[in-house]
């Protein structure tokens, strides 16, 4: 619950663990436990903040883009309690909330043009925001999302799901440099990413090296703390982590230095779950780019629902309401 869209008043998370064994995310179970999840889910938020359904202006909902039965899910909650209780129903793009998760907490501090960059499980995108927010693309991935690529180089390696935190723990007890990886070059939009000849560069080193009786360990322990999988990792493998998050973060940086002198953007906001890699934030920080860098806070660079009824403050002041006739939009673009 997210009161002015500036103070979050509750914020609940119903992760969804059983994933992990399956090593990503099974759109069947995942509408199963949201379906599962969203009563107890909203009924706490609104416990957590002490207060009830009376007080709401409003309720926001995304109506994509993701996995259509978690929306689907979402959506037709949303439209029962708005039918129910006479409220207003706000539809929210996913990647526009993301953005909207650090506008929460820098709010006026960020200065406009800004540029977003969005780094999740299914996005890598570089957008420009305008005042009022309006957003124009930059650039995006042509194949796999940042956070994808974390997540099947750690399949990959034996780890278990998500890949991204527990690759991001092991990457500092690596040589950053004992692999030299190649960044993509791209034709045609040289804002776009690429993330697959990463992934199957990682895949040859791989196979290059006798890694099986380690890998085999690991899966053997699918939800290990990254203590454990320390433990279970030799150095080799360590280096490779490394030099794998040191890429990634040298193709996102370089594109978002670049970006930011083409649109001569005055903040830099990164969001998104990959925005929660400490290797990230620390190379942001201080890497020397034209304009100040905001993050949000871990808690909300993940998916959360404070992110999305912050997205939906401009809209409700705006009086940008959606009908019962929303639907659930799985590719759904912000611009
Ligand atoms: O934003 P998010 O919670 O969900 C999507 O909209 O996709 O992002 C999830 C993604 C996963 O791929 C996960 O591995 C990645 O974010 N992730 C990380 C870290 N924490 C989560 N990647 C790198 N480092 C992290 N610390
Ligand atoms: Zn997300």
């Amino acid at each position: 619950m997210v009161e002015d869209g500036v103070a979050i008043r509750s914020s609940v998370v119903a992760s969804q663990i059983a994933h992990g064994k399956y090593g990503g995310v099974v759109p069947e179970l995942a509408s199963r436990e949201h379906l599962r999840a969203i009563v107890p889910v909203v009924r706490l938020a609104l416990e957590q903040a002490g207060t009830n359904f009376d007080d709401l202006a409003a309720i926001a909902v995304t109506e994509g883009p993701g996995l259509v039965g978690s929306l689907l899910v979402g959506i037709t909650y949303a439209k029962s309690l708005c039918f129910a209780l006479n409220l207003p129903l706000i539809a929210v793009n996913h990647i526009e909330g993301h953005i909207h998760a650090v506008i929460l907490e820098a709010g006026s501090k960020i200065e406009y043009p800004a540029l977003a960059l969005v780094v999740s499980g299914g996005h890598t995108h570089l957008f420009e925001v305008l005042e009022g927010f309006v957003y124009r693309l930059l650039g995006k991935t042509r194949d796999d999302a940042a956070g994808e690529a974390y997540d099947k180089v750690a399949k990959l390696l034996g780890f278990g799901y998500p890949g991204g935190p527990i690759i991001d723990q092991l990457a500092p007890h690596g040589d950053p440099h004992a692999v030299k990886f190649t960044l993509a070059r791209m034709k045609g939009n040289t804002f776009d990413f690429s993330f697959s000849g990463l992934k199957t560069a990682v895949l040859r080193w791989v196979q290059a090296h006798n890694l099986t009786a380690d890998i085999e360990a690991r899966r053997k322990s699918p939800s290990a703390s990254a203590q454990d999988y320390l433990a279970l990792t030799p150095q080799p493998t360590l280096d490779l982590l490394a030099s794998f998050q040191f890429t990634v973060i040298e193709e996102l940086l370089r594109r978002a230095a670049r970006s930011i002198e083409e649109i001569g953007a005055r903040s830099l906001i990164i969001s998104g779950g990959v925005a929660s890699n400490a290797g990230l934030r620390t190379a942001a920080r201080a890497a020397k780019l034209d304009c100040p860098v905001y993050f949000p806070t871990p808690a909300l660079s993940t998916d959360n629902a404070a992110m999305i009824a912050a997205a939906a403050f401009p809209k409700l002041h705006a009086g940008k309401f959606a009908d019962f006739a929303l639907r659930a939009k799985a590719n759904l673009a912000l611009a």
